[in-house]
């Protein structure tokens, strides 16, 4: 045996050894390398395989800096991100304002998820990222594959039903989550940062023309299954209509969400660091229907033959609300100036949320990214989200 073949040798002994403990990513370095660890906090890398065999990768802070917080039985909570996102907007704000270092600083067991396509999610077992079976999924595969993994490795993990907090499509997975008892019979509670389910209100312009026109136009033509808005197609797209409508592309983020109230633009280099990140273009397709249907509806396979095959109707059945459970905790957050959680869309979500027992709070002034990385989320949002919680018996 060589010296390599040897020092191998001994580092499948350990991995085989550590089982079920947490992994050393091998991939691009995650928010706790890049992040998490540099301002002292204990930082661990987790990795689960979903049953469509996509390899997602976790991150979580077990326990904060606040000793007098340091109980021995912390709740965990579960982060989502948003679209195009990974879990690193948790934790791009300083500690005191950004919710990961909060919620582990209040004394909770903090978990963050990456759904598949984003860079702590790369790969999986049975395609490669060439084959389009890779990028064959909307966000209903991220509700009923990629959450029931994570929020079984949590569970196996700590043995207690976490909480759940998502940021826009992280609310759009919930929200067909609840409709799983998968997924409900592992949650405690799930808070939703401007939820994402009917959606043809939104205001931005520029979104509006992308869900009517470019988008898919743009991508059938292309036929690119792997979509983001810096490279390859999901770049053409972005460049063609911010060029037919005379948009500065630079500010093509902004224009895609609408304003805000209370970012720091000053860091907006620091945010654009980790951002965008890869979906498919069949999510963005899903997501352009919802703006043009006007429903909150399964994947529409685009005429009724097809769809027949899928659902046994010509149209895509929509989630079923109905189906949640009863008196479900549910904490919903939502902005007056939010462009793609917006009022009149919000309005809708309310009366089919009947099942459960939801307390909602609205702030006049804030936007679609303000409850995630705005300078008042603390004091906003925080604060009230650390007090759901501690209402919810365990
Ligand atoms: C919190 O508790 C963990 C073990 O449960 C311990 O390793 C850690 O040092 C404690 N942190 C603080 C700040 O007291
Ligand atoms: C730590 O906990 C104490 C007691 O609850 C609290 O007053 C203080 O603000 C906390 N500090 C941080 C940084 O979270
Ligand atoms: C995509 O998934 C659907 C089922 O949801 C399947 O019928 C179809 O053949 C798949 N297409 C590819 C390219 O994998
Ligand atoms: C969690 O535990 C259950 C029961 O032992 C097992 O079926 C499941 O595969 C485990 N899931 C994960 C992600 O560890
Ligand atoms: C905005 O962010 C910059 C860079 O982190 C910081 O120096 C400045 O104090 C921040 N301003 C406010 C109002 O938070």
């Amino acid at each position: 045996m060589t010296m390599l073949q040897l020092l191998i040798a001994l580092l499948l002994a350990i991995d085989l050894a550590l089982g079920s403990r947490p992994l050393k990513s091998t991939s691009t370095p995650t928010l706790c390398e890049t992040i998490v660890l540099g301002y002292g906090y204990p930082c661990q890398e987790y990795t689960v395989t979903t049953e469509d065999g996509f390899v997602l990768g976790l991150q979580r802070i077990p326990y904060g800096k606040n000793s007098s917080k340091n109980s021995s039985n912390r709740v965990p909570v579960l982060l989502q991100h948003g679209l195009l996102q990974g879990a690193e907007v948790w934790v791009v704000n300083s500690p005191l304002e950004s919710l990961g270092f909060i919620l582990a600083d209040e004394g909770y067991d903090v978990w963050f998820g990456n759904t598949r396509g984003s860079k702590a999610s790369q790969g999986n077992i049975y395609f490669s990222n060439q084959d389009p079976e890779y990028w064959n999924w909307s966000f209903e595969e991220l509700a009923i594959y990629d959450l029931v993994s994570m929020l079984e490795l949590i569970y196996n993990t700590t043995e207690s039903r976490p909480h759940f907090i998502g940021h826009s499509q992280g609310t759009t997975i919930a929200l067909v989550g609840l409709t799983q008892s998968k997924v409900t019979s592992l949650l405690s509670s799930v808070v939703l940062l401007s939820p994402v389910a009917f959606v043809n209100n939104i205001t931005p312009p520029f979104t509006i023309l992308l869900a009517h026109t470019y988008l898919e136009k743009f991508l059938a033509s292309v036929g690119s299954n792997e979509f983001n808005p810096d490279t390859g197609v999901g770049a053409e797209v972005v460049r063609e209509a911010c060029k037919l409508q005379g948009i500065d592309c630079s500010t093509v983020l902004q224009v895609v969400m609408g304003d805000n109230s209370y970012i720091n633009k000053t860091r907006f280099p620091d945010y654009l660091q980790f951002l965008p990140q890869s979906t498919s273009t069949k999510n963005m397709g899903h997501f352009a229907q919802l703006v043009r249907s006007g429903t909150f509806s399964r994947y529409d396979y685009g005429n009724p033959i097809e769809n027949m095959k899928y659902y046994n109707q010509i149209t895509p059945p929509a989630y079923d609300f109905s189906t949640y459970p009863r008196d479900f905790p549910l904490l919903m957050v939502t902005g007056g100036k939010d462009g793609l959680a917006d009022v009149p869309d919000v309005q809708r979500l309310l009366p089919n949320l009947g099942n459960c027992k939801v307390t909602h709070i609205f702030k006049p002034e804030s936007g679609h990214a303000d409850f995630l990385v705005g300078t008042q989320a603390y004091t906003d949002v925080y604060v009230d989200v650390n007090n759901f919680f501690k209402s919810i018996p365990k």
